[in-house]
């Protein structure tokens, strides 16, 4: 346990994303095969949410999960989000109750509000609050949040007395996307609260940029992989690029092992460069 509190360490810096996932019938047996893939190749984070095809994302997840083993389920870390239209205080917990049933598993590592709704944070957490007394998550945490919603989420968080703290907040982060680097990556840090990089791949749209097509090439790597390791440069960002194709899925998880050069890093600053503002903590 940390000073905050948080009990849940990631399995890793990479995680699988399952956005888009169940959304046909033609694509099923290839996504249930992306997903095994992940679980051979090393993947013990998964990412998903209610929202994602209304449930079916998750029933895919589970699908894949099952034939992984009861075993091994300890070593995983499943992450799925509740919709703001759901977070009162029993709509979470119902939403919860329904993910779990979807997923087929008996609990969910991280549980999240997948972004700032109309429901108060005070209900939210009371409803998280539950779900841990009751051993059905194992933390919570928050998507979508700046730092102004995180800050007062914080405060109703200490007000209601929630058996556990604010894990992670899950946020938009790929090289074209580095808001976050202005004040709430070190802000969060300052509190211990995980980062966790959504389109990491920028939604597949960096896989194809001219500059990190070049550098892929120069290292006998792939383009996605250059923007993995840039996410992953920060050593406590966590990333969860989504793949339905069981050779990307592999081919992401490689990411890991690469360091990019000083100078890489350079030519890709300039290419995308960070934000002006990077106030303090
Ligand atoms: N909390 C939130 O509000 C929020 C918002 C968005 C996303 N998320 C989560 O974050 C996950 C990842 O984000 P994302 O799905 O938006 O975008 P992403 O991971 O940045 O990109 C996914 C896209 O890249 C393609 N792709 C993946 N690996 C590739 C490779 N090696 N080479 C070429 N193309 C590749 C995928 O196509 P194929 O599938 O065909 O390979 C897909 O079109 C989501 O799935 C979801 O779990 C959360």
């Amino acid at each position: 346990m940390n000073a905050s509190g948080n009990t849940l360490r990631f399995p890793g810096r990479l995680g699988l994303g399952t956005w888009k996932m169940g959304e046909s019938r033609s694509a099923h047996a290839r996504e249930v095969a992306a997903v095994t893939r992940a679980l051979e190749v090393g993947y013990r984070l998964f990412d998903t949410a209610e929202m994602y095809a209304d449930g079916a994302a998750e029933r895919i997840l589970g699908e894949a999960l099952r034939s992984f083993g009861a075993a091994q389920r300890p070593r995983l870390c499943i992450v799925s989000k509740v919709l703001p239209e759901n977070a009162s205080r029993t709509g979470t917990v119902r939403a919860c109750e329904a993910s779990i049933e979807r997923i087929g598993c008996d609990y969910l590592d991280l549980y999240l509000l997948h972004w700032r709704g109309s429901h108060p944070f005070a209900e939210t957490l009371r409803g998280f609050d539950e779900l841990l007394r009751r051993g059905l998550i194992r933390a919570f945490g928050v998507s979508n949040f700046d730092v102004d919603d995180l800050a007062g989420w914080l405060e109703d968080e200490k007000r209601v007395g929630v058996a556990g703290s604010t894990h992670c907040n899950q946020l938009d982060y790929s090289l074209d996307t580095r808001q976050i680097e202005a004040q709430l990556l070190a802000w969060q840090r300052a509190r211990d609260i995980q980062t966790m990089a959504y389109s990491p791949l920028g939604r597949g749209a960096l896989t194809r940029h001219p500059l990190l097509l070049q550098l892929a090439r120069a290292r006998g790597a792939s383009a996605a992989q250059i923007a993995l390791a840039w996410c992953l440069r920060e050593p406590d960002v966590v990333a969860i690029p989504k793949s339905a194709d069981p050779k990307r899925v592999e081919e992401n998880w490689q990411a890991d092992g690469l360091r990019l050069s000083s100078d890489e890093l350079e030519q890709l600053d300039r290419a995308f460069p960070p934000p002006r503002s990077r106030r303090r903590s």
